[in-house]
């Protein structure tokens, strides 16, 4: 009963959707939620962030200032810092910085500190899905604990997910709507509600079989991406040291249809 209402109200869009975290993740993810139909509620701990906002002004450069604007006047968007409205959303997508500390271990401390706010005001029904960045293992062995502190259980009740933020900044080709998805969640049942809310604004979503598999997805990407950085920038220290052109060089390598790939951002 609780699961086919959740999923009616996504499709009809009359689901109310939060963000917790409108950083450049979060921001430009309640204006694609807004854009759809989706009544949005922002939160954020920063109060100057919350005022410009509200104002309808835009401070994350690949959000349209004029979209802001129009969510924020037709009231399809706003933002808060009183996390007891969370309990008036049916969605809830944390989007949190996960930082890494000196000794470079995850600092979790704010994806605890929202966790813990969805979970004072966490109801029967809830999707509440985590894009932050993160360790395999978060979702289920930190996230889900603390939820179910508030004495509902994942499945039954509520509805907990990982889907990794794949946001290219100022890519023109690959938005958010023509970038696949990857989604796990904690039970099949999770996993469907949160299909069902990516898909209605994403064209393609890629479902994996846990949380876990999609945390590491993410892991995998970054540490693909890592790796090609070092390895560019050591090959352009060794062609300058060698007088060669590095750019003709790549050009020359990419013509191989297999085995190897560019990292250019598409500027179109
Ligand atoms: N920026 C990117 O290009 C990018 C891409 C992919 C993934 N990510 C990941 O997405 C996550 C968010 O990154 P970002 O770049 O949007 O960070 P950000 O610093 O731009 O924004 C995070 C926001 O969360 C708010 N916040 C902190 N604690 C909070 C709490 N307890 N409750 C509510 N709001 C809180 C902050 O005030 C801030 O506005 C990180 O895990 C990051 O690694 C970022």
């Amino acid at each position: 009963m609780i699961y086919r209402s959740v999923i009616s109200r996504i499709k009809d869009h009359s689901a109310v959707v939060g963000v917790v975290g409108l950083g450049y993740v979060g921001l430009p993810f309640a204006v694609e939620k807004g854009k759809v139909g989706f009544s949005v509620i922002g939160f954020d701990m920063d109060k100057n962030k919350i005022l410009q906002i509200n104002k309808g002004k835009n401070y994350i450069p690949d959000v349209k200032d004029n979209e802001l604007n129009e969510l924020v006047k037709t009231k399809k968007f706003r933002a808060t810092n009183n996390f007891d409205e969370l309990s008036n959303v049916d969605i809830i997508v944390i989007a949190v910085p996960t930082p890494l500390k000196k000794n470079l271990i995850p600092n979790l401390s704010y994806v605890k500190a929202a966790t813990n706010s969805i979970t004072k005001n966490l109801k029967k029904g809830h999707l509440v899905s985590l894009e932050s960045t993160t360790y395999p293992g978060t979702t289920e062995e930190v996230i889900l604990p603390i939820l179910e502190k508030s004495g509902l259980k994942a499945e039954k009740d509520f509805y907990l997910a990982y889907s990794p933020e794949r946001v290219d900044p100022g890519n023109m080709r690959y938005t958010t709507k023509n970038t696949n998805k990857v989604v796990g969640g904690v039970g099949e049942k999770s996993l469907n509600v949160a299909k069902t809310f990516y898909s209605e604004t994403i064209d393609h979503i890629v479902p994996v079989s846990s949380a876990k598999i999609a945390e590491m997805v993410k892991v995998y990407e970054n540490t693909y991406r890592a790796v090609n950085i070092a390895l560019v920038n050591e090959m352009l220290l060794l062609c300058d040291k060698m007088e060669i052109n590095v750019w003709e060089m790549l050009e020359a390598a990419f013509t191989k249809p297999f085995g190897i790939a560019p990292f250019l951002t598409l500027i179109i």
